[in-house]
C-alpha cells in the first residue's frame, strides 16, 4: 500500500519524505489556504522534494475551465496529477485528461457509482472520503469496501486512494481492504510506528541490561 502525505505544508512534507516512506502528496484548496505562498510555488516546492504523484486541485466547476487550470498546473512538474471534483463537469474534464495521458485524481467521492463513473472515465485515482462519512454517522470503510470489489469485478485500473482519515484504524482497515492508497494527515502518520508497550518494553530492556553492570 502507498503512503501519500495529505498536507500543503513543505515543513511536514519534508519531515514525511525523511522517514524513507512518502510516496506521494495531496493537497487540496482548504490545505492551500492554510499556507501563505501561492499555490503553484508550494506545488513547485513540493515537487522539488517529492518525486511520486503530487495532487493539485482545480476550482473551477466546468470542465472548459478545469482543463484551462490543468493546462498551467502539469506546467509545474511531470509529477503533478490533476485533483477534479466528481461531478458531471469534472467527468468530462478527467475523460479529456485521461485521453491525453494527464494523470487525474476524482477527489469528494461519497458513493459507490461516482467511483465507478471516473474509473470508466479513466482516473488514475479516485479519493473516497471516509472520515466525512464516519462524521455523518454512516461507516467510511463500507465505501472502500465497496470500490475495491467494483473495480475488481471489471478490472478497472484507478487507483483507490483512501482520503479524509484521521486515525491509524482507518489506515489498518484501508490496508485489510486492499485499497492502494492512504493519504494521511501529518498527525495520522506520525502515529503509524507507535505503540506504548514497544516504549515500555525498550526502557526496561535498557535499564535491565544497565543495572547488571552490562552497559
Ligand atoms: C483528500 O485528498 C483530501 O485532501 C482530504 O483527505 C480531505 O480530508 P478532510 O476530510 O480531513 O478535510
Amino acid at each position: 500500500m502507498k503512503f501519500f502525505i495529505d498536507s500543503a505544508n513543505l515543513d511536514e512534507i519534508r519531515q514525511a519524505a525523511e522517514m524513507g516512506l512518502l510516496d506521494g502528496v495531496t493537497t487540496n484548496p482548504s490545505l492551500a489556504a492554510k499556507e501563505s505562498a501561492p499555490y503553484e510555488e508550494i506545488l513547485t516546492e513540493i515537487c522539488n522534494v517529492v518525486e511520486g504523484p503530487v495532487s493539485a486541485e482545480v476550482i473551477s466547476t466546468d470542465a472548459p475551465g478545469m482543463l484551462k487550470e490543468a493546462d498551467r498546473l502539469i506546467k509545474i512538474a511531470e509529477n503533478i496529477v490533476i485533483k477534479i471534483p466528481t461531478i458531471p463537469e469534472g467527468l468530462k474534464a478527467i475523460s479529456t485528461l485521461s485521453g491525453n495521458g494527464i494523470m487525474t485524481n476524482a477527489t469528494l467521492v461519497f458513493q459507490p457509482l461516482q467511483a465507478l463513473m471516473v474509473a470508466k472515465a479513466g482516473a488514475t485515482f479516485v479519493s473516497p472520503f471516509v472520515g466525512r462519512l464516519d462524521d455523518i454517522g454512516t461507516d467510511g470503510m463500507d465505501l472502500i469496501n465497496q470500490i475495491v470489489t467494483i473495480y475488481s469485478n471489471y478490472g478497472l485500473e484507478t487507483e483507490v486512494l483512501v482520503a479524509s482519515v484521521r486515525h491509524p484504524m482507518h489506515v489498518v482497515q484501508a490496508a485489510m481492504l486492499g485499497a492502494d492508497v492512504v493519504t494521511m494527515p501529518f498527525k495520522v502518520i506520525s502515529t503509524l510506528m507507535k505503540h506504548p508497550l514497544t516504549d515500555s518494553g525498550l526502557e526496561k530492556f535498557i535499564a535491565d541490561f544497565k543495572n547488571a553492570g552490562k552497559g
